[in-house]
């Protein structure tokens, strides 16, 4: 099959995870002999030095004739004090908008070998298996009025959510639940906060469409303990923008990194895989990123924009059969472990490529 696919590596380790995540993908079109085309394209940090702005038109035109984005991260201290609209991440927002996708998955799956590396217990991690659900296009990062005038002593953002944009993500969530353990999991502030009450009341409206799958409601601020607590008890969780911003973060803790989280964006004219960290301009330039969570962005891919399902599975497979071998990247080493091997992010990425290519 042909697949276009736009590549905007942007920032910090952006680069350096996009390389390893794409040549997975170029061996999985050599293997089943698919003709994946790559497009570079510049967005953040990087655009803004080289054309002036976060987001350029050209890069807009690429992305949106293409068949899937992949994204890095963006974002580069040196432009801290711009304004929000001006950032290398106001270049992210808006090609979310442009793309449309406003169903953000996320999983945090957590793996065996890495039960060791969660500051919570083992037997409290094992085998959690959670997949956010978090809406994109709405809320905070979106709603008007939004402001600072930099002399005035006063700011505003607005939360907002219109009922179909809550019904249009919940569908998502229940559709994915079905194919899951059947459990979604709603987040929100509804104690306190009217968008949150509509929130709650039409994702309750929706689950009647989906009478084999359980709903229950948590307000955000007690989930994010009852995450840490007991990860296993969670299917698909469904919640807001920030929310899902902040608690798809803090499930990091669950995986043992947050360089292991992938996403995929769906439900628009293009979707967008992007893995859920950022830049990390701590270790940007000295080889320490985690590729994983960029090479698992890769498998979403296959399954969300190519219907290569089993090509997906086994580049999650390959992941946890290299993890099993002991080999760790700075993030996922261990004071302690005899048996781990710590390697680069490219080593990573080439552990990770030696083993698909003997299960493809
Ligand atoms: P971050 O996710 O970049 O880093 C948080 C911490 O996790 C850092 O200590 C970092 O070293 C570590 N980390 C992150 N990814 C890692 C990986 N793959 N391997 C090993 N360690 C990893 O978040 P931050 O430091 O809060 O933000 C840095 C910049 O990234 C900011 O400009 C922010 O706006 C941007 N950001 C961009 C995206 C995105 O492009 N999707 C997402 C989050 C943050
Ligand atoms: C993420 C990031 C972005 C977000 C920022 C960089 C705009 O934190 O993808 O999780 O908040 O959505
Ligand atoms: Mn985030």
């Amino acid at each position: 099959m042909k697949l276009n696919i736009a590549v905007l590596a942007g920032d910090g380790i952006g680069p350096e995870v996009t390389r390893e995540a794409t040549t997975i993908l170029r061996a999985v079109a050599e293997f089943g002999g698919h003709d994946f085309v790559f497009t570079p394209a510049l967005i953040g940090g990087v655009a803004i030095t080289g054309t002036g702005g976060p987001l350029p038109q050209a890069t807009l035109d690429i992305a949106l004739a293409s068949d899937a984005v992949v994204l890095g991260a963006v974002g580069d201290n040196k432009f801290n004090a711009l304004s929000p609209d001006k950032r290398p991440e106001a270049g992210l927002l808006q090609i979310r908008q442009a793309l449309g996708g406003f169903a953000n998955l996320r999983p945090s799956v957590a793996y065996s070998a890495l039960a060791g590396n969660s500051p919570l217990r083992p037997e409290v991690t094992a085998g959690a298996d959670i997949l956010f659900v978090r809406e994109l296009l709405g809320g905070l990062y979106f709603g008007a009025p939004r402001w600072w005038n930099r002399d005035e002593n006063e700011a505003i953002n607005t939360m907002r959510y219109t009922k179909n944009e809550i019904v249009r993500v919940a569908r998502i969530a229940f559709e994915l639940a079905t194919r899951r353990k059947k459990k979604v999991t709603s987040v929100d502030k509804a104690n306190v906060l009217e968008v949150s009450q509509l929130w709650r009341a039409t994702v309750t409206e929706i689950a009647a469409e989906y009478p084999e799958v359980t709903l229950e409601h948590q307000l955000v601020d007690s989930m994010a303990m009852h995450l840490m607590n007991t990860p296993r008890s969670f299917d698909v969780v469904l919640t807001e923008n920030l929310f899902g911003d902040i608690l798809s973060d803090e499930s990091g803790v669950i995986t043992g990194s947050l360089g292991m989280l992938p996403s995929a964006t769906i439900g628009g004219t293009v979707n967008l895989y992007e893995p859920v960290h950022g830049s990390a301009p701590d270790i940007a330039g000295t080889g320490k990123a985690n590729p994983l969570g960029a090479i698992l962005t890769a498998a979403m891919v296959l399954r969300h924009s190519a219907g290569l399902e089993a090509d997906a599975a086994a580049i999650e497979a390959a992941v946890a059969q290299v993890l099993a071998t002991g080999a760790r990247t700075a993030d996922i080493a261990r004071g302690g472990d005899a048996n781990q091997q710590l390697v680069s992010t490219q080593e990573m990425g080439k552990l990770v490529h030696q083993a698909l290519a003997q299960s493809l």
